[in-house]
Order: C-alpha cells, then sequence, then structure tokens
C-alpha cells in the first residue's frame, strides 16, 4: 500500500520530519486536540525524536502525514490513516486535526477526502472514525466524507461515537 504522499489542490500531504517538530507541538498543545484527541504533549527536541520513529510506521505504507500549504511548505495539520483496535476489533481509522488559525478553510475536508480516494485506490475495504460525542466540528466533517454512524463504543477507555465507511468496490 502507498498511502504517503497525496496531493490536493492547496495541499501537499507527506511524511513527517523532525524538522517539523515545532509545528506539531502548536497544533498538538492547541485545547481541542488536548480534549478530543488526548494527544500526548512533548516538548520539541522529544518531538523530534517522536517524529523519526514515524519513519518504521511508514513502513506499512500509511500513517499519520503532515499536511503542507504547496507553496510555503507551512504545517496546516495532520491527515492520515492509522491502525486502530477498536474493542478487540482492528480497524484502519482516517484521522484529522487541523491548526487552529486554518481551521473553517476546508483544508480539514480537502485533505480527509484525498485520503479517502487514495485509500480506496489502494483496496482499503473500510474505514471508520472514533469521535467523542461533543466533537460537532469531527462528525460534521465524518459524515461531509460519507461516514455514517455505526455504534457506541468504548476506544481510549472513553465512550465515543464510531462512524464507518466502506469503499465504493465494497458494494
Ligand atoms: C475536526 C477539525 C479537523 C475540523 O476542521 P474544520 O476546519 O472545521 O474543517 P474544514 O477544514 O473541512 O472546514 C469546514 C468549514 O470551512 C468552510 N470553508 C471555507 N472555505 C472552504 C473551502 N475553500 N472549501 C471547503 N470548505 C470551506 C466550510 O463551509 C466549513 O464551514 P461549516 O462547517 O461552518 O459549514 C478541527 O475542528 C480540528 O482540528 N479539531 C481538533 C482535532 C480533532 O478533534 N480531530 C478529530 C478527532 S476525532
Amino acid at each position: 500500500m502507498s498511502l504517503l504522499r497525496i496531493e490536493t489542490p492547496r495541499l501537499l500531504l507527506r511524511p513527517f520530519s523532525p524538522a517539523d517538530a515545532s509545528a506539531v507541538v502548536q497544533l498538538d498543545a492547541d485545547p481541542d486536540v488536548i480534549r478530543f484527541m488526548r494527544a500526548p504533549q512533548y516538548p520539541e527536541a522529544e518531538m523530534a525524536e517522536v517524529l523519526s520513529r514515524y519513519a518504521a510506521h511508514y513502513e506499512n505504507g500509511f500513517g499519520m502525514l503532515a499536511g503542507v500549504l504547496k507553496a510555503t511548505d507551512t504545517l496546516v495539520g495532520r491527515y492520515g490513516v492509522q491502525r486502530i483496535t477498536v474493542e478487540g476489533i482492528e480497524e484502519l481509522e482516517v484521522t484529522y486535526s487541523t491548526r487552529r488559525e486554518y481551521r473553517r478553510r476546508g483544508y480539514a475536508l480537502e485533505a480527509t477526502q484525498a485520503v479517502l480516494e487514495a485509500a480506496w485506490r489502494e483496496g482499503v475495504p473500510r474505514l471508520v472514525g472514533c469521535i467523542a460525542p461533543d466533537n460537532d466540528r469531527s462528525v460534521r466533517l465524518a459524515e461531509r466524507l460519507g461516514l455514517r454512524f455505526e455504534r457506541d463504543v468504548v476506544y481510549k477507555e472513553t465512550e465515543m461515537r464510531m462512524y464507518a465507511i466502506d469503499s465504493p468496490a465494497s458494494g
């Protein structure tokens, strides 16, 4: 599978490198990212280490990618596909977070639509999203992408709502 370089009209989704550490620290310090994604907080030097270890994940052919403005390589958000286990079942999740100053401009929709298209092209059969019930912005995005509420789950010891979409090839 190759979901490591995805282009949209405004963004390039590419693997993270340690040079993205400062921008990722800012993204993860956002109150919504802390609240809804429970992102661990690392100082910049440690974040650079964490990002350098992403290379191992990328060997699977997919992972969380840096969504950068094509023109300037500025980090807008983190988008991609990650493997998760929900109540004992392995799933692939479409994940997304946009830096606060870039929200409400359609970047998350643009990035994740392209992620879904690439995933279907690569033969992924289904994608899910585990979303906190009060994360209205995330639910709105998931529904715009075509994900539909499937069931309530406990994920990361929290009650979440699982949304899902099947590949168009599956039906
Ligand atoms: C979830 C999250 C990524 C959604 O981001 P977002 O900026 O609201 O989503 P989009 O980039 O798709 O923007 C959509 C809005 O931009 C508007 N917009 C402006 N310009 C646009 C354009 N060129 N194209 C499309 N939409 C545009 C849309 O009308 C829409 O507004 P509306 O929802 O009021 O109708 C963001 O809230 C976030 O990062 N939250 C914290 C992390 C998080 O919770 N992640 C999910 C965990 S499950």
